[in-house]
């Protein structure tokens, strides 16, 4: 393991362009539930009971409950060393993207600044009417289905999360596929890879001749294209592939 690491710690140092992609396993040390895992949230909950527009349409006040739940635990968590070791990261490195498909906002806590959260960001909600997007990290809209703070609109407001049956954010998504398409690096951090489209991205990095290095306790969808499996929970493994790193771009 140690052999490894040090040789997907100098892919990294070697990279010019680097994507971190990362699922709900980041967080799992944070204290944040994973989703296909015993014990995860769709062992407890059904996806189609809360996690789709139709869901929303007809139980609204159950669906927000279940993301104020939600949203209530992704404030009192705090980022783990895993999301700090992949800010660190970024500080050393001009072209830099994580690209996450949690919405728990923990990378941003840790300090990284170029993400792009391709499933949405559960501190933030919008109109389904007018699309006035309201930022409750501070102070939770009122009601029990929050409508919408403009005056005259009267619209519902939604948590922004992307629900099964909905397409991502376009925008979101070409700029980290065409990034991923680009790199030479993509570290891989945490998630099944069963998810599409985001679980494209590792593979278009692979297709670019790009190393691609996983952290994952388990093999997932994505570790038949792994050049390094570094098998362990990130919050461990992450800091001890990263803290030594204190290359600039593209250092031989
Ligand atoms: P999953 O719950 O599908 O997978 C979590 C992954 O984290 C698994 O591969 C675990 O082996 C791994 N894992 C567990 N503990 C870990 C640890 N300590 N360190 C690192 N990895 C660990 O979660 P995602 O792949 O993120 O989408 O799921 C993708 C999407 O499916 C989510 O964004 C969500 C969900 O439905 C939507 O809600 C749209």
């Amino acid at each position: 393991m140690e052999d490894k690491i040090k040789k997907a710690r100098d892919a990294i140092a070697k990279a010019y362009k680097i994507i971190v992609f990362t699922g709900a396993g980041i967080s799992k040390e944070s204290g944040v539930p994973t989703f296909r895992e015993a014990g995860g949230l769709w062992e407890e909950f059904k996806a189609e009971d809360f996690a789709t527009p139709e869901a929303f349409s007809r139980r609204p006040k159950e669906v927000w409950e279940w993301y104020r739940f939600r949203r209530d635990l992704a404030r009192k968590v705090e980022p783990n060393p895993g999301h700090y070791a992949v800010a660190r990261l970024e500080d050393a490195r001009s072209d830099f993207m994580v690209a996450t498909q949690n919405i728990d906002n923990l990378h941003t806590r840790a300090g990284s600044r170029n993400v792009i959260e391709l499933h949405g960001n559960i501190m933030h909600s919008y109109c389904m009417k007018c699309g006035l997007l309201a930022d409750e990290s501070e102070a939770e809209l009122p009601g029990e289905v929050p409508v919408c703070p403009r005056e005259g609109c009267g619209g519902v407001m939604r948590p922004k999360v992307v629900w099964f049956g909905e397409q991502l954010d376009p925008d979101d998504l070409d700029r980290s596929y065409m990034f991923a398409s680009e790199a030479d690096c993509c570290l891989v951090i945490g998630t099944s890879g069963f998810v599409y489209p985001a679980a494209q991205i590792p593979f278009l990095a692979k297709r670019n001749d790009a190393c691609v290095i996983e952290i994952n306790p388990e093999p997932s969808g994505i570790t038949q294209i792994a050049d390094y499996f570094l098998q362990g929970p990130a919050a461990q493994i992450t800091p001890q592939l990263l803290e030594e790193n204190k290359y600039a771009d593209g250092a031989d």
